[in-house]
């Protein structure tokens, strides 16, 4: 606790893990109509990691978790919870967070799943950041863990081209000193039919198409539009609750969607790119697990240093959309 007897919560550390096959904008072209031009200069992705077949969610989640885990020097023994962002659970139940604390032996404590699509590593965070304040919690594992690729319609080049796998977490510890400043987080459902996979568990399963109709359906340029207005909206909300001018920030940590909602963005908050950690590139949209992902890369390669100032946000199907301000 600090003098105030505030308690923060911290990033103790950083993991990610991404599967090993590459799938890249060239080989792309053999299966849809479309060129590495048009992806790259539409999104930024050159290319993108994709789960190998009996690969799941979970196991991409649990080696990040022990990447993260080994960071931060702590036990999975003494993990107090883990939440999961993701939308693409291995199961309906146990949760992909109950999996993840077999394989890390860590049983006993609490473990459950956000959905939030996109989103779902910020919900979590902040579930955690408030458990942790409230003083319910002292150490909990926060990860973002995707397959998204096996929800993809691979006849359907709008949206195809757009998605990978991976995953990305961090350990997040009580501390005395400094830690997440705020989170913010908002959803609008009455645009769910602008970002969705509409078929599922209660809803039904279309059995008359491939893979029990699974697909990301998605109207890009509404999703466009909406994504930098939400964004804008929420930096600057951040920056006013905590009474921070953008000036302040050391980096940017963005939801990796797309390069250019990601420059509109970096243009709002008058940052350079070289204040932006990009993964996008290399990652393509690997929903809840881009922006862990992001930041993981970004103090593995000593970009991001402790005590910097770093804003995180993300945007994501529902809609949902949210920020994380932070002092590392
Ligand atoms: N390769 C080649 N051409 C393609 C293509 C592809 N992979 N996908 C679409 N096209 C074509 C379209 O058919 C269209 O052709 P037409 O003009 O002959 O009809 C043309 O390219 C333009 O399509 P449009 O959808 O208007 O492109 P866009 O500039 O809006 O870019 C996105 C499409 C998806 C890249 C862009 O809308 C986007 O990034 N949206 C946000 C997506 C997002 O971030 N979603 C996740 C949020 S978590």
């Amino acid at each position: 606790m600090t003098q105030s007897g505030r308690i923060h919560s911290r990033i103790a550390g950083t993991g990610s893990y991404l599967p090993e096959k590459v799938l890249t904008n060239a080989d792309l072209e053999k299966i849809v109509e479309t060129s590495d031009e048009w992806i790259q200069s539409r999104t930024g992705i050159k290319e993108r990691h994709i789960a190998a077949k009996g690969q799941t969610s979970s196991d991409l989640g649990y080696e990040a978790a022990i990447r993260a885990l080994e960071a931060a020097g702590v036990a999975a023994a003494d993990l107090d919870m883990i939440l999961v962002g993701t939308t693409t659970p291995d199961l309906v139940f146990p949760s992909t967070a109950c999996l993840i604390q077999i394989l890390l032996g860590a049983e006993g404590c609490a473990a459950m799943d956000v959905n939030a699509a996109c989103s779902g590593f910020l919900f979590a965070l902040s579930v955690a950041d408030k458990f942790i304040r409230t003083g319910d919690a002292k150490t909990i594992l926060v990860i973002g863990t995707e397959t998204l690729t096996r929800i993809v319609d691979w006849t359907e080049r709008t949206t195809c081209v757009l998605f990978g796998d991976g995953a990305g977490a961090v350990v997040l510890k009580a501390d005395a000193e400094t830690g997440i400043l705020s989170t913010h987080l908002h959803a609008d459902g009455s645009k769910k039919d602008l970002l969705t996979c509409p078929v599922g568990v209660s809803a039904g399963f279309d059995n008359s198409k491939p893979n029990a109709g699974l697909g990301i359906q998605m109207k890009g340029s509404d999703v466009f539009k909406y994504a930098v207005k939400a964004l804008d909206g929420v930096v600057d909300e951040t920056l006013r609750a905590n009474g921070l001018d953008k000036h302040d920030l050391d980096w940017l940590i963005p939801h990796q969607a797309n390069l250019r909602i990601i420059e509109a963005t970096a243009k709002r908050l008058e940052m350079s790119m070289d204040q932006v950690v990009v993964t996008v590139d290399k990652h393509g949209n690997t929903s809840s697990a881009s922006v862990p992902l992001a930041l993981d890369a970004a103090v593995r390669s000593g970009k991001v240093k402790r005590g910097q100032l770093l804003l995180l946000e993300a945007f994501g199907g529902g809609f949902t959309w949210g920020s994380a301000l932070l002092r590392y």
